[in-house]
């Protein structure tokens, strides 16, 4: 641990004058790049950074509906701490002995065991971060219970121990909170085990508002107009609210979400000098709508439609 730094310095959020700081670690080939435009909202960030200092838990669990910020966020927060992140994409067939590493042939044909994620996070005091976690099998989650309790992880290919450093912690991401899936959306995702689940804090991320993300429109897509980028961002939010997703009894099983939108913005001014092609049109297409069965096409246009005639 080398520095503190203000609240406000690290994360934008407060005011210049909150005395609290924040440990700030020496960065590593791992961590995170920062995107100095990322936006962070204090009641999310507060339990993160419990979190961080092992208050409450030291393993996160992030659920939230499809690209609304759950793995940056990790990602940016870590940025701003320093601490190195070892993320494992999981899925149905990975198995504990993924996690740790594997044996691999040198050219002089002699073996050496390479350290997957969890013990170079272990190692290092880093993060593992599990992201889509519900899809792991629940059988390999249980596996990962005396890690979640701050045990040690035996290599059975170098016969070695490895303890947990002090800052090592664990954070989870998923479209759902570990207990099923209920709308059909998010395939593959696991009932997992409670007691996988109560040794998590769980905290929901959900999609920005739409001013947070005119703000963010302008960093990404600086040549779009505000009115546009508003109507763009007053869109998303409409589609969100009859998202199958975000409400059982929701109509549409398309979304607009962050990544969709910012892809969007993106397109958007990429389509402009093109002639014979309506550039916003063009970008909602390739972003969204070209996936969407022709009656959400219909209705995300209609809500489209609506908010640029109200405007
Ligand atoms: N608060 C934010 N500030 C800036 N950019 C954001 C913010 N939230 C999300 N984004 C951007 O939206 C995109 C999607 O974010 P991210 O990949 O973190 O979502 P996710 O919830 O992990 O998605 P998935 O469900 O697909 O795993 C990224 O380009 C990210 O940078
Ligand atoms: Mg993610």
């Amino acid at each position: 641990m080398t520095a503190k730094k203000s609240l406000f310095s690290m994360f934008g959020i407060g005011d210049a004058k909150d005395g609290r700081v924040f440990p700030v670690h020496q960065p590593g080939r791992n961590t995170p790049r920062e995107i100095p435009w990322y936006r962070f909202k204090a009641e999310i960030l507060r339990p993160i950074l419990l979190w961080d200092q092992g208050i409450g838990s030291k393993n996160l669990y992030l659920p939230g509906p499809t690209a609304a910020g759950k793995t940056s966020l990790v990602e940016q927060v870590l940025a701003r701490t320093g601490k190195q992140v070892f993320k494992v994409g999981c899925h149905k067939r990975i198995e504990m002995a993924d996690f740790l590493g594997r044996l691999t042939i040198k050219k002089d044909g002699s073996t050496e065991f390479v350290y997957g994620a969890l013990p170079l996070a272990m190692k290092l005091g880093g993060v593992l971060l599990m992201d889509e976690s519900d899809q792991l099998s629940p059988t390999t989650a249980m596996g990962l219970v005396p890690i979640l309790d701050g045990g040690s992880v035996y290599i059975p290919e170098t016969g070695e121990w490895i303890d947990p450093h002090p800052d090592f912690r664990v954070a989870a991401t998923g479209n759902t909170a570990g207990r099923g899936d209920e709308s059909g959306l998010y395939r593959g995702a696991e009932r997992q085990n409670v007691a996988w689940l109560t040794r998590f804090i769980f905290v929901k991320v959900d999609y920005l508002s739409v001013d947070e993300e005119v703000e963010l429109l302008h960093h990404i897509a600086p040549e779009l107009p505000e009115d546009i980028s508003r109507a763009m961002a007053k869109t998303a939010s409409e589609v969100r609210k009859v998202f199958v997703g975000a409400s059982l009894d929701g109509e549409l099983e398309t979304v607009i979400s962050t990544r969709d939108l910012l892809q969007w913005a993106q397109l958007t001014v990429a389509y402009s000098g093109v002639s014979d092609c309506d550039p916003i049109m063009e970008g909602l297409n390739l972003a969204v709508l070209n996936s969407s069965p022709q009656h959400e096409v219909d209705a995300i246009r209609g809500i489209w439609q609506r908010i640029t005639g109200e405007e």
